[in-house]
């Protein structure tokens, strides 16, 4: 390998010294890094920040506090403090500004934090898509309402979505559907919103996270053709070109672990803070194939509940990232009472990581499997098969699609 560092000597450091370093990947070689110490410039190229990188953290602490000499007197009240004045100052005084509700962590740290910076000049919509949970307008309308008294309109569209999704299987089509349907309804709502206050929302308010970013957009600087978008994803690439919308993405430099700080500090409850995260697309990604097929909708809802449910009982939510069930497009044979049966197979995944950006699969105790499996094969009406995905982020991502 050679390394040029124009007007100076540099040092290749190569291997040996950071011997422990690495992304921990099976790849060989891909841990390569140099420096000059008289002109305190350093080249890595690995992913410290990854979790399961040895010794990440620790390079990361060395690079910001020893060699760029910065200091760690950062708050979370700090940051708050800073977006409001940002958002107040983005935001003039007669201006309104919408925000759409997932249900999710994001999405309502960042609507409270705007609440709080602008008051009732920010206008919420959550719509049930045809594609939430078990239950989830109910549960979520209801700490929107009573604990965090945002003003929200509750919109059901779920045949609007449902009827464009029929027949639909490619995973990015479908994301490109759901947020042409999202866009639309955003603009109707800032239609109504224009009528009642005489003034066009200006901004949409978005709970962009930084792997988000990192997910969505190839690295700044590098050529297009050259590197992978991970995904299409939510936010970031699922709005119109010619959205006349501003946007507000307040945690957009956070992590999940940051914006679940920042939602303690904004008194959000704890129990909703630890929601595992859902996708934007809903169970669009975890219903393989056409989404309308047969009556695959319900019947994922009843066994993600089942499993979600038995997870809590076991206390086990806390100790995971996300779990939930996926539905498959096949069918399997199988024997329930006397009879021969020809009937779906569902997934279940569940996996701890940090950020999302890696993940591990969960090792539940065979007892737990068991009796979910048995619970779900019993009680919803045509499963017979019940497998558990045993793959980690990567080579698998954390969902199906
Ligand atoms: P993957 O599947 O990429 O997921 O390993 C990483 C995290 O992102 C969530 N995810 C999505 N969220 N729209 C979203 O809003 C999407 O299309 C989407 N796909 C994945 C996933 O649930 C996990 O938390």
């Amino acid at each position: 390998m050679e390394i040029e560092v124009k007007g100076g000597e540099s040092e290749i450091l190569g291997r040996e010294g950071w011997g422990e370093a690495g992304c921990g990947s099976e790849c060989s070689g891909c841990c390569c890094c140099f420096g000059e110490s008289g002109r305190r410039i350093y080249g890595l190229q690995y992913h410290p920040e990854v979790t399961h990188s040895p010794k990440g953290m620790e390079t990361l602490k060395h690079f910001l506090f020893d060699v760029c000499g910065v200091s760690a007197d950062w708050k979370m009240e700090d940051l708050m403090e800073e977006e409001i004045k940002v958002i107040n100052n983005t935001v003039a005084a007669d201006e309104h500004v919408i925000c759409a509700l997932s249900g999710g962590v994001d999405s309502t740290v960042a609507a409270t934090l705007v609440h709080k910076a602008i008051g009732d000049r920010l206008h919420c919509i959550f719509v049930d898509n045809g594609l939430l949970r078990y239950k989830e307008q109910e549960r979520v309308m209801d700490t929107f309402e009573r604990d965090l008294h945002l003003p929200v309109t509750c919109v059901d569209a779920s045949e609007q979505f449902l009827s464009q999704l029929k027949g639909v299987v490619d995973p990015e089509t479908k994301r490109k559907i759901i947020g042409k349907e999202f866009i639309n309804i955003f603009d109707q709502f800032a239609h109504e919103l224009e009528k009642k206050h005489g003034k066009k929302p200006a901004f949409l308010v978005q709970g962009t996270l930084y792997p988000d970013v990192i997910e969505s957009c190839p690295p700044p600087g590098t050529d297009r053709t050259h590197s992978h978008t991970i995904k299409s994803h939510h936010n970031v690439g699922g709005l119109p070109k010619d959205m006349k919308l501003k946007l507000i993405e307040p945690l957009k430099l956070l992590f999940k672990d940051e914006v679940r700080e920042l939602g303690r500090i904004l008194n959000v409850p704890v129990g909703f803070l630890k929601r595992h995260p859902f996708p934007g697309p809903g169970l669009a990604v975890r219903v393989l194939g056409d989404v309308t097929q047969g009556n695959a909708l319900e019947v994922l809802r009843q066994v993600d509940e089942i499993f979600i449910q038995s997870i809590r009982d076991a206390g086990l939510y806390d100790s995971i990232w996300q779990a939930f069930a996926v539905f498959l497009p096949v069918r399997s044979v199988g024997v329930q009472g006397d009879k021969r049966t020809h009937s779906h197979v569902v997934a279940l995944r569940a996996v701890t990581s940090q950020d999302g950006m890696t993940a591990d699969w969960f090792n539940f105790e065979h007892k737990f499997l068991d009796d979910v499996s048995r619970k779900i094969c019993n009680s919803v009406q045509g499963v017979n098969r019940v497998v558990q995905d045993i793959t980690s982020k990567p080579p698998s991502t954390i969902e199906w699609e």
